[in-house]
């Protein structure tokens, strides 16, 4: 029995993200909320012939009933960028679309696993931390940002110049944030040795560092990456809900590096520092993040180096998010 709630399921990512965790059998009960629409994508969704119920919820006075005892909350709710935009222009509108959520997760699921998709996640995920901690009821290890599109890119950019990689299968860890250049792909590190030459490292990270621009460009003014996104996004929720019930699965995602997670330490000496978020290779367990996976290997002199530099813009983004909720004395 598993009870997913998906907050901002009648947007560009709520739908197909909708559609593909309808899909999935693990889940028994689908409550999908948005403030416009969504009566329409759960009528529509609710006919697909898997077990799990759908219920549509519209609009704020449904919010509580719609987080009421569920397991997992996905949360694709907010504005997406269109050409010219940083991410970090969305936060004023998202931050407090992201607050608002998760005082209602807070109040109605307290123990509930929170999935952030919505931008910018350096920012949004400590929102969600800072509002949990007023409450007293914060987990790390209850808490991930989103970051599986990054890794998706990896995978799939990598076969775009070695045709003999399996996208599929190929795994390379991504760390750092979400956004630009706080994106640190480790090519060195792959799952398969890629031999790559300096000048395809230097192209590769830049454009699994820019891969959004590239569908925001693409998609002139109607938005970012809604399919692969939801791909990616329900490919995260499988893993967790996988990991819920007692499967060992390792998903890089931008966590808090908890004083008391075993694995955090090496992340902290490669350059996250006292950073309270990073993104890094997580073995999921039952309990949410169960361990922080190590790297496989050193990390090239250029990668360390793109840490340092997103370990500077990563502390801008995270206190930006942490005194949206807690200003400043
Ligand atoms: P969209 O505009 O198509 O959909 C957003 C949905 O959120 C809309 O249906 C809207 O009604 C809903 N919404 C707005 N305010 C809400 C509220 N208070 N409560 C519930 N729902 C609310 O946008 P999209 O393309 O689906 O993108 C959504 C977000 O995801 C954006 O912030 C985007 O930047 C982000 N994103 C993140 C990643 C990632 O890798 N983490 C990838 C792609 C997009
Ligand atoms: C992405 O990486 O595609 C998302 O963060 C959306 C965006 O704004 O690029």
């Amino acid at each position: 029995m598993v009870s997913v709630a998906i907050l901002g399921a009648a947007g560009g990512i709520g739908q197909p993200l909708s559609l593909l965790m309808k899909l999935n059998a693990h889940v028994t009960k689908l409550n999908l909320y948005d403030i416009v629409n969504v009566p329409g994508v759960a009528a529509d969704i609710s006919h697909v012939a898997t077990n799990s119920e759908v219920k549509s919820f519209l609009g704020a006075s449904k919010l509580a009933e719609a987080v009421t005892g569920i397991d997992l909350a996905i949360i694709p709710a907010g504005v997406p960028r269109k050409p010219g935009m940083t991410r970090d222009d969305l936060f004023k509108i998202n931050a407090g679309i992201v607050k608002g959520l998760i005082e209602a997760i807070a109040e109605n699921s307290p123990r509930a696993f929170i999935c952030i998709i919505s931008n910018p996640v350096n920012s949004t995920v400590p929102i969600a931390a800072e509002v949990l901690k007023k409450r007293g009821i914060y987990d790390p290890k209850r808490l991930f940002g989103v970051t599986t599109l990054d890794v998706v890119r990896a995978s799939r950019f990598v076969r775009d110049i070695r045709p003999d990689v399996d996208a599929a299968t190929l795994r390379v860890p991504v760390v750092g944030g979400h956004s630009g250049n706080t994106i640190v792909p480790l090519l060195s590190l792959a799952s398969t040795p890629l031999d790559l030459s300096e000048t395809e490292v230097a192209e590769l990270t830049k454009r699994i560092q820019f891969g959004g621009d590239e569908v925001v460009k693409a998609k002139d003014g109607a938005g970012s990456a809604t399919l692969s996104m939801a791909y990616a996004g329900a490919r995260f929720a499988d893993s967790l809900i996988r990991a819920i019930k007692g499967e060992t699965i390792v998903e890089p995602t931008f966590i808090a590096l908890a004083a008391d997670t075993e694995g955090a330490e090496q992340y902290r000496q490669l350059g996250a520092g006292a950073l309270e978020f990073f993104a890094v290779p997580v073995e999921l367990g039952p309990q949410g993040v169960a361990r922080i996976v190590p790297l496989n290997g050193d990390v090239s002199s250029g990668e360390r180096e793109a840490i340092a530099v997103a370990a500077e813009a990563l502390a801008t983004n995270i206190s930006t998010g942490v005194e949206f909720v807690s200003p400043p004395t």
